[in-house]
Formats: C-alpha cells, sequence, structure tokens
C-alpha cells in the first residue's frame, strides 16, 4: 500500500477526531456546535502534528540519508529512492540494505587482505629465491678478484659455478615472467591442432639425457601409437609434459621408470605421466601447486628446481580449461593426470 506522510497523517486524524467525537457525543452538554468545533480543531491539530512528526523525523531523515549514501556514489547499494519512501517502514528497510551491505563490504576487505597476505609471502619467497643464486654468484666472483684468479684451475672452477648460478637465476627469472604473464591474461595462447605423439617424442628426445644418468626409462603408451591430435597450444602444452616427465625423472627413483600414457576416449584425451618414485606425502599433495612448494627442499635445490612448474603447469591447463590432478602412495610413485580435446570439425 502506498504509505507517504500525507496518507499516514490523514488516517490518524480520522481515527483521532472519530474517537473525539463520539466520546463527546456522551457528554450531554455538547451540542453539534461544539461536536463540529471539536471534531475540526482534533483533526486538523492531528493532521499537522502527525505530519509534522513522520515527513520531519522521519521520511525527510531517511531522505537525506539516502542522498548521502548516493554522494558516496556507492553502487552496490541498489536501494531506489522511491521504494524506499514508499516503505511501509523506510527505517526498517534502509538498516537491512545498510546491513547486507556492511556484510558484502566485510567479504570484500577479507578477500582484499587474504591478496595481501599472499603478496607478501610471494614478494619474501621470490627475494629469498633470488638472493640465493645472485649470492652465490658474488661469492665466487669475488673470491676470484681477491687472488683465486691467479690460480687457472680455481678460477675456471669457480667461474663454472658462477655461470650455474645465474643460469639458474635466469631459470627462475623466465619462470617468473611466465607465470605472472599467465596470471594476467598476457601470455595469449595459440589454440590449434597439433599430434600430442611427436611433441611428447621430442620431449623424450630432449630429456634423454637427464633420464639415462639416473638410468630411468621413458616409455610412451600405447607403444605403437604415432598420431593422437589434439587442440591447444603446442608450445605450452610442450612446457606441461615437459615440466612432469622432468619432475617425473628429478624425484623418481634411480633406474626408475616413467609412463605417459594417453586414454582417448571420444572427443576426450586423457594423458598422465607416472613414475614409480618415492612419492609424495597425502597432506603435502594439493600444496605442490603453489609457488616456490617443494616437499623435499634440499632435493629440490640440489637438482635446481625454481618450484614454479606445476604453478605453471596448473595455469596453463587452466588456460585449456583442463585441470590437473595428482595422487601418490609413498614408496609405489606418483601420477599427474588431466585431460584435453580433440580438434574442433574445421581444425581436422
Ligand atoms: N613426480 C614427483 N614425485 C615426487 N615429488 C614431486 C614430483 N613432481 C613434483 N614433486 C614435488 O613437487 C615440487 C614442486 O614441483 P615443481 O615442478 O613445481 O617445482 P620444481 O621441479 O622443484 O622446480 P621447476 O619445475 O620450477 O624446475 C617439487 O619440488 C617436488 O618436491
Ligand atoms: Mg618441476
Amino acid at each position: 500500500m502506498f504509505l507517504s506522510p500525507r496518507w499516514i497523517s490523514l488516517f490518524t486524524s480520522l481515527l483521532v477526531t472519530s474517537i473525539v467525537v463520539a466520546f463527546l457525543s456522551f457528554v450531554p452538554a455538547a451540542d453539534s456546535g461544539v461536536l463540529f468545533v471539536a471534531g475540526i480543531s482534533s483533526f486538523f491539530s492531528t493532521f499537522f502534528f502527525t505530519y509534522y512528526i513522520v515527513d520531519l523525523l522521519v521520511f525527510r531523515e531517511v531522505n537525506q540519508i539516502y542522498v548521502s549514501i548516493q554522494k558516496l556514489k556507492i553502487r552496490d547499494f541498489d536501494i531506489s529512492r522511491k521504494s524506499l519512501l514508499r516503505s511501509v517502514n523506510p527505517l526498517k528497510k534502509l538498516n537491512r540494505e545498510i546491513s547486507n551491505y556492511v556484510s558484502k563490504k566485510e567479504e570484500e576487505i577479507g578477500e582484499l587482505k587474504r591478496m595481501e597476505i599472499f603478496r607478501r609471502e610471494f614478494l619474501a619467497d621470490v627475494s629469498h629465491e633470488l638472493k640465493t643464486p645472485i649470492f652465490a654468484a658474488q661469492g665466487f666472483v669475488h673470491t676470484l678478484i681477491d687472488g683465486a684468479i691467479d690460480d687457472p684451475e680455481v678460477a675456471v672452477r669457480f667461474l663454472k659455478k658462477a655461470a650455474k648460478s645465474l643460469d639458474g637465476l635466469d631459470v627462475l627469472v623466465r619462470d617468473l615472467v611466465v607465470l605472472s604473464q599467465v596470471e594476467t591474461g598476457d601470455l595469449k595462447m595459440h589454440f590449434d591442432s597439433f599430434n600430442i605423439v611427436e611433441v611428447i617424442k621430442e620431449i623424450f628426445e630432449q630429456l634423454e639425457n637427464k633420464a639415462n644418468k639416473r638410468n630411468t626409462e621413458l616409455v610412451l603408451k600405447p607403444k605403437e601409437k604415432e598420431e593422437c591430435f589434439v587442440f591447444g597450444d603446442k608450445q605450452r602444452l610442450s612446457q606441461v609434459l615437459t615440466n612432469l616427465v622432468e619432475n617425473a625423472i628429478k624425484y623418481g627413483k634411480d633406474n626408475g621408470k616413467v609412463v605417459l600414457e594417453l586414454k582417448i576416449e571420444n572427443r576426450n584425451v586423457e594423458i598422465s605421466v607416472e613414475d614409480n618414485g618415492p612419492g609424495i606425502p597425502q597432506d603435502q599433495l594439493p600444496r605442490i601447486f603453489e609457488r616456490f612448494y617443494r616437499v623435499d627442499k634440499s632435493r629440490s635445490r640440489e637438482t635446481g628446481g625454481t618450484g614454479l612448474g606445476l604453478a605453471i603447469v596448473k595455469h596453463i591447463l587452466n588456460a585449456h580449461d583442463s585441470v590437473i590432478s595428482v595422487t601418490s602412495k609413498i614408496d609405489k610413485g606418483t601420477r599427474f593426470t588431466f585431460h584435453l580435446t580433440k580438434p574442433p570439425k574445421e581444425f581436422a
């Protein structure tokens, strides 16, 4: 019902007038003239008094609060002035809207606080990771300047170590650039149809040396498969597979086995990389996709890992609408799985 201050005042004054007239009609001395004057005066006095109270003390204040809110340009505050002023109890409505707004804002503030903690931790991690190779290279170069350069054998050894640290730094910075590009969406994906078996064979060739050093066998399943076309960014998916196979070699066991399996079901291709290494403890499984997270810190550092590989893998696969999952059993091995789709008809 439409309730404005005017209508409220009219109802109240009519009510008061009828009560006053009804009472006075029982008084013998009150004739119709008295009843008329009493009725008229109680009607107008009640009307203006109520109008003043309701309009000035409630509606105008509510209006004022509304105007202030509008001035703040709070977009989320989506209550309209008309609906507010038309409501039976504008204060209650305003109160409800403000509480909704406050709880929405509280959620946003919570999210911002979480992001802030995340940003701080990330900055601390990045500076720590950068510091390690820089300090190492710096140490070797200064030792050389301080005299080690005079002994050619020592000089070459130290230069090689300094170069290794700087190579590590280069890998780290490149990974960080890729990670930030995928996260901000600046890294454009070039989707196309390509033969993933070819890519896998290339990766196996590239990683052959690393695998041989640990006497690890690299196996593609099914063996006879020569062709499997998928749809995605070839270069980025090759980066994904390289990291997964490289991890399986690095964190697997000596004389181990890494199996890359393709399972094709209709338009879906399931790709898994499995090793028979020491595995990852269950409680750490969800964390390995976090930036800089390493299960075995010393082993990972020793093998030159930055701890960014799986974070990049996760983002690249997200951009392909795919999710990577991992299962692992201690002393049995680890298996990473994700899905890709076959190329759409126009690309086939
Ligand atoms: N197949 C695996 N078996 C056991 N642990 C693994 C395996 N793959 C990854 N991990 C653990 O997960 C951590 C994160 O892997 P990720 O690929 O992100 O980093 P990294 O290999 O250490 O460094 P990067 O890939 O940047 O060179 C590794 O440090 C390792 O502890
Ligand atoms: Mg890795």
